[in-house]
């Protein structure tokens, strides 16, 4: 089964190699901001610990769907049956127990990100618990920040992991044991940020896609489960009784979110790789926000198909934040169909702020198309769908973060089918094979 090393030795074209020594605090985020969407960076000793590290893994879109061996539309298919039909993961040893020992938090190159952060956070781990003498299971991404050498601070907003340590408190637990998985294959990465049925272990959705092939291993320390040829493993025990102040974080928008209560977990072991890969994940960075948004459009891709049978893709855009906006594009058949497909979005992804709608012959993923389909088909005073005083997401700062309430705008961008369909046309040069071969020699 792939792992992120057979990951990054297929995209050595695609990855700066730094060889001066940057530091976890500062550097090597800023070497990660200088290549955003764009490159792998890899760094084979960072400064403090003089342990490689790299980011930006899953820094574009094409790179994940060429990880992925797939395309958008098989894509959306795939992780939709996925979903539906998880397979048990195998359980086995592998290379993560390498190297099995109590651990310090001081030891691993986190970063420091960015001026202001209260400390180092770890930001592309995933982390996996499973209920106590139960069934029911759970991975997702979560933050940390490093509280010392042997405590951390875990963001956990209300969803499946809150459900399950509000249910395990009601038990009259104080503790969850929980493992959290760095260094990990883009496909596996995704499992982070899937959502299926509550219990159900989103590797076991992973595992459908790769056929079966994702095999896990029990941790050393705790009663958890994690990818057997992850890079570094963190074992820890999710504290119910006990808090620590987390933040300010800079989320998704490239602002600070607000300092908050929130769990400690405490850390009772580590596995790694000999020479383990320690991944970094910029806040705000091209890689967090399409993690973020490209899980979401299979489901938006799905409400849309049906109102209109032909979709040609789903883009929640980077410079959105990959959660605040969408382009969809699609073919009209009736002149009423962009706000019912406006509507489906919404409905979709109810953070979602702005949603734009273009036709088939726009491309979704080309930001200067979507502008382009603005400027010549979109009238403010009749293609406008206006939704206020409406949930929307608490990473909006211009919205009411704390009652997360705000106003939902979409843009038909449409072609209107009454006017002459000749003046919406793009103009075309001929192009021959010949003259198009001429021209490649030259890009
Ligand atoms: C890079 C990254 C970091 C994230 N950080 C957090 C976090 O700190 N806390 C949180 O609750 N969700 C975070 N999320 C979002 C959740 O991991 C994601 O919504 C996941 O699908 C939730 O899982 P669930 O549906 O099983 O509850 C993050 C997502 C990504 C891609």
């Amino acid at each position: 089964m792939s792992d992120l090393r057979s990951f990054l030795r297929k995209y050595q074209d695609e990855t700066i190699t730094i060889n001066e020594p940057l530091s976890r605090n500062f550097e090597i985020a800023a070497a990660l901001k200088k290549f955003d969407g764009e490159k792998i960076v890899f760094i084979p000793e960072e400064k403090e610990t003089k342990t490689s590290v790299v980011g930006g893994v899953c820094g574009n879109r094409e790179r994940i769907l060429k990880g992925l061996e797939t395309t958008v539309d098989d894509l959306y298919l795939t992780l939709i049956e996925a979903t539906k039909n998880p397979i048990k993961c195998k359980i086995g040893d592998g290379p993560v127990k390498e190297v099995v020992k109590e651990g310090n938090l001081s030891d691993i190159p986190i970063l420091t990100h960015f001026k202001g952060d209260p400390g180092p956070y770890i930001t592309s781990g995933i982390v996996y618990i499973k209920e106590p003498g139960g069934n029911l299971e759970n991975v997702s991404f979560h933050r940390l920040l490093v509280l010392d050498s042997s405590r951390m601070g875990i963001r956990i907003v209300p969803r499946h992991l809150y459900r399950m340590t509000q249910s395990a408190k009601e038990k009259g637990l104080k503790e969850l044991d929980v493992s959290i998985s760095l260094g990990l294959h883009p496909a596996v990465m995704l499992a982070g940020s899937l959502t299926a049925p509550f219990g159900v272990s989103e590797f076991d959705v992973v595992n459908n896609f790769l056929g079966g092939e994702l095999k896990l291993t029990r941790c050393e320390h705790v009663d958890a489960l994690a990818p057997s040829n992850a890079e570094i493993v963190l074992e820890g025990k999710l504290r119910l009784d006990k808090t620590a102040l987390e933040g300010p974080f800079v989320d998704l928008s490239g602002t600070f979110d607000v300092r908050r209560q929130q769990p400690v977990v405490d850390l009772v072991g580590v596995m790694h790789r000999e020479d383990y890969i320690y991944q970094a994940l910029l806040p705000s960075g091209s890689e967090h926000r399409l993690l973020m948004g490209l899980p979401k459009e299979p489901r938006i891709w799905d409400y849309v198909r049906g109102i209109v049978p032909n979709v040609r893709g789903v883009n929640m855009t980077v410079g959105g934040m990959g959660w605040l906006h969408c382009v969809v594009s699609f073919e009209k058949f009736r002149e009423g169909d962009p706000k019912n497909v406006l509507m489906a979005i919404f409905s979709a992804h109810p953070s979602l702020k702005h949603a734009v709608v273009v036709d088939g012959d726009i491309d979704p993923y080309d930001m200067e198309q979507v502008e382009w389909a603005i400027a010549t088909r979109f009238k403010g005073d009749e293609d406008i769908l206006l939704v206020p005083n409406v949930r929307v997401s608490s990473l909006d700062p211009a919205g009411d973060q704390e009652k997360e309430l705000g106003c939902k705008v979409g843009i038909d961008a449409t072609k209107p089918m009454f006017k002459d369909q000749e003046g919406f046309k793009q103009a075309e040069i001929p192009m021959s094979k010949e003259l198009e071969k001429i021209l490649q020699k030259y890009s």
